[in-house]
């Protein structure tokens, strides 16, 4: 007899069925397919101010998380190389504007709902990481490393996150992890779309 499929965790099945549809909306609006490199680089300038703000915020629960290897997932020296291979020099860097959105990240539970997010973004990277080399020419040294930021262990990074995600069990962590997450779209969104990037 063969053994029955394995079922997924339901903080995974809770997270995809809450933000599936916030997935899609986004994706369709981020402009990764424009020929405007002015426009691709203010876009990038956008996730540095989102990004920074936040990886700070989540710095000091994230690094408690065992196994979570919280140092090796920062995407700041990634979207900094990016910048700076665009054209920005450090003092243009330093006034970027910062996203201030109120996320809550008090508990592991709530860190990784916003890192769901975070790490689940870098999963359709090496698709948008083409079609960025064959629109703007450019390629993880000139201006996409943010895209490619865990090149070919993507899948293994990927693996190593959802086993510290599937020690959410709890019904009240499960519902904030994934109210965190639901948060974390939504203020990337509308953090995009007050930084004009947005189609
Ligand atoms: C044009 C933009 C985007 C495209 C084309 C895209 C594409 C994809 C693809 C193909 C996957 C599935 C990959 C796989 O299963 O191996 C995926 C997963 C995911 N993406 Fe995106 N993505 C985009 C933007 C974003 C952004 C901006 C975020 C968050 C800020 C995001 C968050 C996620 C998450 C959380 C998952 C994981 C879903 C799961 O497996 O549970 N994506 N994306």
């Amino acid at each position: 007899m063969s053994a029955p499929p394995k079922s997924l965790p339901l903080i995974l099945s809770e997270l995809r069925h809450a933000t599936t549809g916030q997935h899609q909306a986004l994706e369709k609006r981020i402009p990764f397919f424009t020929t405007d490199r002015l426009l691709y680089s203010r876009l990038i300038q956008a996730y540095y101010g989102f990004y920074r703000q936040l990886e700070s915020q989540l710095a000091p629960v994230a690094m408690t998380i065992p196994k979570l290897d919280w140092l090796v997932r920062g995407k700041i020296p990634s979207l900094e190389a990016d910048l700076y291979a665009l054209g920005l020099d450090a003092a243009m860097i330093e006034a970027i504007p910062m996203c201030r959105a109120p996320l809550a990240t008090g508990t592991a539970a709530q860190v990784l709902g916003v890192l769901y997010v975070l790490e689940g973004a870098t999963l359709g990277g090496q698709s948008l990481r083409n079609g960025l080399h064959a629109r703007l020419g450019i390629d993880e040294y000139s201006g996409c490393r943010f895209f490619s930021v865990y090149g070919t262990s993507t899948q293994v990074m990927w693996r190593g996150f959802l086993s510290c995600l599937y020690e959410v069990r709890d019904p009240a962590q499960r519902a904030s992890s994934v109210l965190a997450a639901k948060t974390t779209f939504s203020a990337f969104e509308e953090w995009l779309d007050t930084c004009g990037v947005l189609q």
